[in-house]
């Protein structure tokens, strides 16, 4: 799916009260699982819409920040265990967005890759915002599980490749529709597995 302007298309779903497959709990469980408890290092939301994965990784004691392209999404927030930092812009712009911090222990996007223009410069983007070692986690539906309509709204098996490729490790659960990959960057503990 192509979406020219993501800031006038999202706001306007979110303003017509159009809402997105919960956080269930199967998944926050196999989340902690994978990144462990945050202990004050930094995460960053992409995508984060109504902030419901960014407060929950405050609950883990990361210090989170949500970015979304449109204002509206975050407004809708609930509060959270902690702080929260919102950071309205869009992850495919061409300058790099205006975040609080230069690298991050822990980036995801739940719900977002697929409608990603330019998947290649997306993951660009995240590696060089991942601290080494750090770790990438994606949830998507697949599109060969979705019916044709809605197709679009998951990614193909060639856009998982893509995905998964140059990570020091990469690790995928299906829960339900949804596919859940742990992708860990490159980094000091991981570094001597390469030869
Ligand atoms: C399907 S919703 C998922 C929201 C949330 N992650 C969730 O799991 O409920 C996709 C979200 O990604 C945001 N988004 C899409 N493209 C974006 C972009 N290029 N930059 C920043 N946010 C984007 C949208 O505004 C929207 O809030």
């Amino acid at each position: 799916m192509t979406i020219e302007n993501p800031a006038t298309y999202w706001e306007e779903l979110w303003a017509s009260g159009r809402r997105y497959s919960p956080l269930t709990e199967p998944e926050t469980t196999l989340l902690d699982q994978h990144v462990g408890p945050g202990r004050g290092r930094l995460a960053l939301d992409i995508g984060c819409g109504d902030g419901a994965l960014t407060r929950h990784l405050v609950g883990l004691g990361y210090q989170a920040t949500g970015l979304d392209c449109t204002p509206a999404a975050p407004a809708l927030a609930e509060p959270a265990a902690g702080p929260v930092m919102y950071c309205c812009a869009d992850i495919e712009a061409a300058q790099p967005p205006p975040l609080p911090q230069q690298a991050y222990a822990l980036i995801t996007a739940r719900l977002v890759f697929a409608f990603i223009k330019d998947k290649p410069a997306f993951l660009s983007r995240v590696r060089s915002l991942l601290t080494f070692g750090g770790v990438f986690w994606v949830v998507t539906p697949m599109a060969e599980h979705l019916p044709p309509d809605r197709a679009s709204t998951g990614i193909t098996s060639v856009e998982e490749e893509l995905l998964t490729s140059l990570w020091a490790t990469a690790r995928s659960t299906d829960l339900g529709s949804l596919r859940c990959y742990a992708l860990r960057a490159w980094g000091d503990a991981t570094i001597e597995k390469r030869y």
